[in-house]
């Protein structure tokens, strides 16, 4: 491998999340005020999550994207920042608005409420050249919310490869349920991440051990993210499955998960430094359901993620 500044980079999503809990299950129209139990503005989106997780896992992480330049853009960057983030090669774009999701949590479920700004101007062609030689691993997320960037996914992967670097993907959900435009890139995918819904509709079939085997017939290694019951891959031909340990065993002064909001995100970013440290399958499936886990201990995507201690002890 060349030397490399950076172990990851990230090439997504970032925005503001204001997660709300107690909502009603269907909030009232009419002007009627509601008071819920709690509120919180933290740092969102798929990849600034996986970034930070990353970042305290002990990596040297870069950020590539897109924000607008209003409030919601400073908080975004400067949230990147404090946790050792490099995000020199993120666009400032003027005059744009920053994405913005707001979340009604409701115990383990919630609703998504996405206003995607500038997200979708994302494109590979943000990615300076010269970032992506300095990578070891490039990790793109949430292709379906960047239209533009998910375009330009093929190349960017194969620039990467070409420089040295490994690759993983996490789509996240497609808001128009099409699950389009994968197929010249899982080939390209050195690790694909989907959770169990996404993994059956990206493969389009209803169960999930076919579905492991279909996305590794189309030349990418799935490593599926299951909620409460763990993760599952493949290997040589064989599903894996890794548990995870209930919530409130997940570390000391944990209780039962209190919010699983970007617990996938850090459950990339575990297997993205596993892998990054050489650790082999089962015990990289076992460190990145440690972090998925152990990030549930708070609100929010990036408040309760482990350090690598936390995570391999
Ligand atoms: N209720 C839970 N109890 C224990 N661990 C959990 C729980 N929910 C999630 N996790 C951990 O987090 C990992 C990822 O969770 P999940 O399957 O919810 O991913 P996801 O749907 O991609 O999440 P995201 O909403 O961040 O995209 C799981 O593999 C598991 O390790
Ligand atoms: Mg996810």
């Amino acid at each position: 491998m060349a030397f490399t500044d950076f172990d990851l980079l990230v090439v997504g999503d970032a925005n503001p999340d204001v997660i709300v809990s107690g909502a009603p299950r269907r909030p009232a129209y009419g002007q009627r005020e509601h008071l819920v139990d709690t509120g919180d503005l933290v740092l969102g989106g798929s990849g600034a999550i996986t970034a930070c997780g990353a970042a305290r896992l002990g990596l040297r992480v870069a950020f590539a994207g897109r924000v607008g330049d209003d409030p919601a853009g400073a908080f975004v960057l400067d949230a990147l920042r404090r946790r050792g983030v490099d995000v020199s090669a993120c666009v400032v774009e003027p005059g744009a608005a920053t994405a913005l999701t707001v979340i009604l949590a409701d115990g383990q479920d919630r609703a998504i409420l996405t206003a995607p700004g500038c997200l979708g101007r994302t494109s590979a062609g943000d990615v300076p050249p010269g970032l992506l030689a300095r990578a070891a691993h490039v990790h793109v997320s949430s292709f379906y919310l960047q239209p533009l960037l998910a375009e330009g996914v093929p190349e960017l992967f194969r620039a990467a490869r070409a420089a040295g670097a490994t690759t993983s993907l996490d789509t996240n959900d497609d808001p128009a349920g099409r699950w389009e435009g994968l197929e010249e890139v899982l080939p390209l995918t050195d690790v694909l991440l989907p959770n169990e819904r996404e993994a059956l509709a990206i493969a389009g079939v209803a169960d999930l051990g076919r579905a492991v085997r279909e996305l590794a017939a189309r030349g990418t290694t799935p490593v599926v993210k299951c909620g409460a019951e763990g993760a599952m891959t493949i290997v040589d031909g064989e599903p894996l499955h890794v548990p995870a340990p209930a919530a409130k065993d997940a570390g000391e002064g944990a209780n039962d998960a209190v919010d699983t909001v970007g617990a996938g995100d850090s459950f990339d970013a575990g297997l993205i430094a596993a892998r990054r440290r050489g650790l082999p399958v089962r015990r990289s499936l076992e460190v990145a359901v440690a972090c998925g886990t152990l990030s549930t201990r708070a609100a929010g995507g990036t408040a309760a993620q482990p350090t690598w201690e936390e995570a391999t002890s």
